[in-house]
């Protein structure tokens, strides 16, 4: 697949002399009308000068934003299709109470756009704690802050992500993606601020990134497959999660996930694949490999009784199922005793692998151990001990 050559710029200073090269066909949001104050609502600007780098006929154009000022965007919709396309400074959401709607959606959305290239080193900065104070129950409505969807050939690059009312950002019915150098924050107590989610997409990577969240560093959840996630920094956060999966009863579907190189620093759960009970669907053939783990809390889980949901299709058979599980070297320290915990509904897990895995409690005088309930599976070599794994198929 050939991708668009074309760029969203969040300059700073350290790239400024990369930016001119691009000169030629150099779309500025200030010759729009931006003013960059942190005040002035410049979302219309940004978009007709969207419209005009889409409608350029050059190879690259690029929508640029000069670094040093801090621009205001209301809740703002990119959309595609488009020839070529590029964006970049701070980009600051409105506050809660400056929030134009209700809260629902997204911050700044991107639609229907083939071989967006966004790099830089600007940033996108949510302003979510006046959310986060209003919502300290996890289920009231707030925006996103960035979201793609069928954004095919979506690449990103070197940018931070800081404060989002909910998740930093959230991919859907996206393929061939790659994320690399991105820098995402917020709060440990801030609620469901994920790093990066994914959902319906395909052909995904995810590298050298540092996460440092109040919920998922990365969330894998529906329809998502071939998804390598390599070299990520979480925590603290929830870590990095396949799911949850089967949420009101629903059919969902997980496959093919490499995670590796990664450091889970006193994370809440290290690499964890979490289901609901009543749904279906399944969740395979998914390998963690050279793991550090840092005074995690749950390094290892599976719980596939994540929540539970009394909903009529709850019936024998209608289970998510989660088979081809591999563990290769994952090493480091655990907060609590059970590092290392397959919670497994009646559907079983099967073949589990753990090969060379070494986890020993954060508190050298406490013993870590393994609990497992309807897994199975072969243990190559694993410290603690895990002898609860049945070897049955
Ligand atoms: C989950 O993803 C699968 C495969 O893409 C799709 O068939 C299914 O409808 C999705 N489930 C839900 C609840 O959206
Ligand atoms: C398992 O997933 C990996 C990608 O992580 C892929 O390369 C491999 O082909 C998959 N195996 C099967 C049997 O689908
Ligand atoms: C885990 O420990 C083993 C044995 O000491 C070592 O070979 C491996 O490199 C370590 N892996 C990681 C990810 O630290
Ligand atoms: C599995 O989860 C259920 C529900 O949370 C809990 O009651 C049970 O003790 C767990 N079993 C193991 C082996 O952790």
């Amino acid at each position: 697949m050939k991708l668009l050559s074309a760029a969203i710029f969040l300059y700073s200073i350290a790239i400024l002399s990369s930016w001119t090269v691009l000169g030629s066909s150099d779309f500025n949001v200030l010759d729009y009308g931006a003013i960059g104050n942190g005040k002035t609502d410049d979302s219309k600007a940004f978009l007709k000068a969207w419209n005009d780098v889409c409608g350029a006929t050059e190879e690259s154009p690029t929508l640029h934003v000069p670094d040093g000022k801090t621009y205001l965007l209301n809740p703002l919709k990119f959309q595609g299709p488009c020839k070529s396309k590029q964006l970049g400074g701070t980009l600051m959401a409105p506050t809660k109470d400056e929030w134009i709607s209700d809260g629902k959606g997204q911050w700044i959305q991107f639609f229907d756009i083939e071989g967006l290239n966004l790099q830089g080193g600007g940033r996108f900065d949510g302003q979510g704690s006046l959310w986060w104070k209003d919502c300290d129950h996890k289920h009231c409505k707030r925006p996103t802050a960035l979201f793609f969807h069928n954004c095919n050939g979506l690449q990103m690059k070197g940018m931070k992500h800081i404060n989002s009312a909910k998740n930093h950002i959230s991919i859907n019915m996206c393929h061939d993606v790659i994320f690399s150098h991105l820098h995402i924050s917020a709060p440990e107590d801030s609620p469901n601020t994920d790093g990066i989610d994914i959902s319906e997409s395909t052909n995904i990577f995810i590298e050298d990134s540092f996460m440092a969240t109040g919920d998922d560093c990365i969330a894998i959840n529906n329809g998502s497959s071939n998804i390598n996630i390599n070299g990520i920094t979480c925590g603290p956060g929830h870590g990095i999660s396949i799911g949850s999966l089967g949420k009101d009863g629903e059919y969902n579907v997980v496959e093919n996930v490499h995670v590796s190189n990664c450091l889970l620093r006193s994370t809440q759960n290290g690499i964890r694949i979490k289901t609901w009970e009543g749904g279906y669907g399944y969740a395979k053939n998914i390998t963690f490999e050279k793991i550090t783990m840092k005074n995690a809390k749950n390094p290892i889980i599976i719980d596939q009784y994540y929540s539970s949901y009394a909903y009529s299709r709850k019936m024998k058979g209608m289970d998510i199922k989660v088979s081809d599980v591999t563990y290769r070297e994952v090493n480091g320290t655990s907060a609590n005793e059970d590092a290392i915990t397959f919670n497994c509904s009646q559907a079983r897990c099967s073949n589990i692998i753990l090969d060379n895995v070494n986890i020993k409690m954060t508190n050298p005088g406490e013993k870590a151990k393994a609990v497992c309930q309807n897994a199975d599976g072969k243990v190559l070599s694993a410290v603690p001990p895990v002898s609860c794994l049945s070897k049955s198929h």
